[in-house]
């Protein structure tokens, strides 16, 4: 297998295939004038089983449009089968029809990207398992939190409570809670639908003079993290982190979720941050190799 280095990930792709020992593809790419993207691989792909290493983070149109081109060339230019690596999964969060007149936006990429040629999916803690059920070809979702846990554990964190600032979120709690070995619990999250305002109902937690790590999947505006954290700070426990797999931080989220008083934020490398401290490469390598 060749790994295909997408221009949003080059740095995962390359440690991907350093851990895998194989060869990895560089890909030219440039944006024309007009807005219209170009991609070239640099290297030979005819007969190989090719891996594309792509996250679709903002600007995640771009990024989804590379991705597709680098299916494309891969394809034209003789690869077997073609697996595309995303490991943040644009539009993965509109996977059903909320309101009457929307499109079910998961369904839509995933018909784009088999259109042009991808034929098995490898993504990270997808917001909703039912997403995958989309793609017409083999598509599968791994889980960082265990590898986010165990960055607590390095730091003495052992027996942290882990917290969900969402109840349909607390499974990942849970993992969490299977390697620090504390207890986990969940806050009730409600977002409005029209407006995307958060509001989260309060809870009481014995958590006084304990460590807390919130876990969720993604932190975009940071508006969840910061609420869960101002209920939290009431409770006093002995410091508030936060560890998420995909570390959008959208405008001033890394900010405010600071400002709000928690003492440390993590994420994977799924998106590349300041606050990216665990990397993907070997839950997703082994992956690849089986
Ligand atoms: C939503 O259900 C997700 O699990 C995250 O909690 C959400 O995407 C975070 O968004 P924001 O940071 O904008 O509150």
């Amino acid at each position: 297998m060749k790994i295909i280095l997408g221009p949003a990930s080059t740095q995962l792709g390359q440690k991907i295939a350093e851990t895998l020992k194989t060869e990895a593809v560089n890909v030219a790419f440039k944006t024309f004038p007009d807005g219209e993207n170009y991609v070239r691989l640099e290297g030979r792909v005819q007969d190989e089983e090719v891996a594309i290493v792509q996250t679709t983070s903002p600007p995640q149109d771009t990024r989804l449009v590379q991705l597709a081109l680098m299916a494309d060339a891969a394809k034209r230019n003789g690869a077997g089968k073609v697996a595309a690596v995303v490991p943040y999964l644009a539009y993965a969060r509109q996977d059903t029809m909320f309101l009457h007149g929307e499109a079910i936006s998961a369904q839509a990429v995933a018909r784009m990207l088999s259109a042009a040629g991808v034929e098995r999916l490898l993504t990270v803690n997808v917001h909703q398992e039912k997403v995958l059920t989309h793609f017409p070809f083999p598509a599968k979702s791994v889980s960082a939190v265990p590898l986010l846990a165990e960055y607590f554990i390095k730091r003495g964190l052992k027996k942290a409570f882990a917290l969900s600032p969402d109840k349909g979120a607390i499974y990942i709690a849970e993992e969490a809670q299977k390697v620090l070995g504390g207890e986990c619990g969940y806050l009730e999250k409600n977002r409005d639908r029209h407006t995307g305002q958060v509001t989260i109902k309060r809870k009481t937690f014995d958590i006084r003079g304990h460590p807390v790590i919130i876990f969720d999947d993604i932190i975009s505006s940071g508006g969840t993290i910061v609420s869960a954290a101002n209920i939290l700070k009431e409770l006093k426990p002995q410091r508030i982190c936060v560890a998420c797999v995909h570390p959008l931080l959208i405008g001033e989220a890394e900010k405010n979720i600071l400002n709000a008083g928690v003492d440390e934020i993590i994420g994977t490398d799924s998106v590349p941050s300041s606050v990216s401290k665990v990397s993907l490469a070997p839950i997703l390598s082994r992956e690849l190799a089986s």
